[in-house]
Parts: structure tokens; sequence; C-alpha cells
């Protein structure tokens, strides 16, 4: 995907290179602005990462100690890093069995006094139940703040993730769906006081040289990191398309395949990845690598489970649903440009193992 655009990165990065301006300058803003659009909210902050833009977000919507932040049990641990960045206490729900997801009803349950925001994860390119997520969050005045790193385009009911929360985070870490080459992170909003907020933020608490009303970050998105998330967002949605035509046959033909769990399939999201569900998770993964098919386990241990956050004392059993999910899932390639052979490879070997074992 990279070589069919080579020529149109090149170009991009010489005119970096040559108007010798790294940070922040007419990139990052033409980016911001694009991707703003692109998200359907009035402001875009590009930041460093996705991790720093789940702690700006968070700190831009005034959450600290003693705060209560609603998270999913099952989601990559950045997610829960930036709560407790921010000092303000973790508080995990199980995540739905078929879905994977953080869903209302579960959150409903955790709200306590001290809860003063939720953070729905659309993870693997599979979109939250925002409209559902939000009527909670105003019924109990909770903030909202979206960990988009996953969801690049995709939709919950009319609107794209991203667009629902007060302050929005996503990741361009290099595999995500709009991938830079390198770092790099942003926030949406459509509330001027916390984009505003957030300019400030991502740079040393500034927005005029010299002049500090708050204390902020260095977190900023790269000129360079910019002008090549521009070139690759014209592409995002004929790329998108592909990992749904990917994710449509996988689905058709691993129908009833073995003890097999299908990822839900829906127009709306956007496979970033495309996780099975099997007991024989191990084996199969084996086979398929003695085959030439790579996988990857997202993720093999729950945040809960983790050293880091020992401290919370949740043992094993705590989330029954996102420990099953760690100790079955499996994704397999899904990447715009795997060819129809490729594909086809991967569903004979999966196919294969099963009539096996
Ligand atoms: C769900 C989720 N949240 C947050 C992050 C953090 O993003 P980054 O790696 O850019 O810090 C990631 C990605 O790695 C992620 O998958």
């Amino acid at each position: 995907m990279h070589d069919q655009m080579k020529p149109e990165i090149d170009k991009a990065f010489a005119l970096v290179y040559n108007r010798g301006q790294f940070i922040l300058g007419s990139e990052v803003v033409e980016f911001e602005k694009a991707f703003a659009k692109y998200s359907g909210t009035r402001f875009c902050v590009g930041v460093a990462s996705g991790l720093d833009a789940l702690v700006i977000s968070l700190k831009a919507s005034g959450i600290g100690a003693g705060d209560e932040v609603i998270v999913p049990a099952h989601t990559y641990i950045a997610s829960w890093l930036a709560i407790s960045q921010m000092g303000a206490k973790v508080v995990p729900v199980d995540v739905d069995e078929s879905t994977m997801l953080i869903e209302s009803e579960k959150i409903q349950e955790a709200i306590t006094k001290s809860t003063k925001a939720v953070m729905p994860v659309h993870l693997y390119g599979y979109a939250c139940d925002m409209s559902a997520i939000v009527e909670l969050a105003n019924r109990y005045n909770l903030i909202v703040v979206e960990d988009n790193a996953q969801g690049h385009g995709a939709r919950s009911g009319k609107m794209k993730t991203g667009s629902f929360g007060d302050c929005n985070a996503t990741s361009f870490y290099p595999t995500k769906n709009l991938g830079a080459l390198g770092d790099g992170g942003a926030i949406t909003t459509d509330n001027p006081d916390l984009a505003e907020k957030v300019l400030q933020l991502r740079n040393y608490g500034s927005k005029e040289q010299f002049i500090n009303p708050i204390k902020g970050f260095n977190s900023r998105l790269d000129e360079l990191q910019a002008a090549i998330l521009r070139v690759k967002l014209q592409r995002l949605d004929e790329w998108n398309a592909d990992r749904l035509s990917i994710a449509k046959r996988y689905a058709k033909e691993l129908s009833g395949v073995g003890d097999l769990t299908l990822p839900p399939l829906n127009d709306n999201s956007v496979f970033h990845q495309f996780v099975i569900r099997t007991k024989q998770r191990e084996s199969l993964r084996t086979y398929l690598f003695q085959k030439g098919v790579g996988t990857m386990i997202h993720y093999p241990i729950p945040p809960h489970l983790q050293d880091a956050y020992r401290e919370l004392n949740l043992k094993k059993g705590t989330f029954p649903i996102a420990e099953e999910l760690a100790a079955t899932v499996l994704s397999l390639p899904i990447w715009p440009g795997l060819s129809e052979v490729q594909q086809e490879w991967v569903v004979t070997s999966i196919k294969e193992f099963f009539s096996k074992h």
C-alpha cells in the first residue's frame, strides 16, 4: 500500500523538508481541518500519540484525582493508562459477549457519586452503541471521551465514531486504519472551549509563544507525519471498503467452521481487526504460522490481570467475558491490498485445520 503511494509521499516529504518548518506548521493545520471534516466535528487537534490524545482529552475535560472513569475491561491497556495518568480511578466493566464492546447497561451499573466520565472504546473498528451511551451520559451528567484509536471511519448510526463525545481521542500508530510513518494522534471535538484548551495543553500550556496560561505537555503531531497523513486520508474510505469486503468474505467462508465464533458483520464497522474466537487458538495459530499465515492476539492478558494494575486487586474471574476473550481471540490478516489468493489461503488453511482437529 505504501509502494503505490510512494511518489505522493515522497513529494509531501520533500515539501516539508524544503520548507524547513518541522513543528506546528501548515501541514498540521491542513491535516487537522481535513480530519475534522472527515470525522464530522468542528475541531481536530493533532498530538504526538493516541495515548497522549486520551490523556489530554481527559485533562481538558477536567478529570483528575478522585474522579472515577468507566472503561471496558476488554481493551488495549492504553485506554486505562490515560485514566491512571490523570490520577483518576479506573472503573472497568465487562464487555458484551457478542459485540466485545462496552454497553450502556453495564456502564449504568458501575455509576457512583464519583463517576465523572465514561470512555467507550471502538475496539477492532466495531462501533459502540453511541446513542445509548450518550443518552445515559446526559442523564447522569457524565463526560464522554471516545477512544477511537481503532475506529477511523466507523459509524454508530449515521455519525462517525469520534464525533459523539465531549472530547475524542485517536491514534495514527502505523498499523491503524489511518496510520502515520511513526507515532501520532489527534483529538476531535465540537466544543470550542475544549478545542482551545487542548491546543494549549499539547504545547506546554501555550498558544502564544512564551505566554503560558496553564501547565501543559509537549505533545505535538509532527509536521512530517501530518503531511503524510494528509496524503493517506484521501484513501482511507477506499481502504476501509477493502477491509469490509475481506471481512465479508471471511464471514461467509468461515461460517460454521469448527468451533469458530465470528465477529459481528456490520457495514458500519471498519474492521481494524477481524477477530475470530476458538478454544483451539494456540494450535490453530501454530498451524496457520506453519502455512505462512501470520495472526495476532489482541490482547492475551486483560489490563486488570497485568502487574501494572496489581493495586486494583482484581482477581481472575472478575471480568469473565474479558478473560474468555483474552483466552480465545485471534486476529486474522486483514489489510487493504491483501490479495484474493491470500484471503483464500487463510480460509483454506483454517478449514484444513478444523478438518484435522
Ligand atoms: C484502543 C487503543 N487506545 C489507545 C491506543 C494508544 O495509541 P498510541 O499507540 O498511538 O499511543 C491504542 C493503540 O495502540 C489503541 O489500540
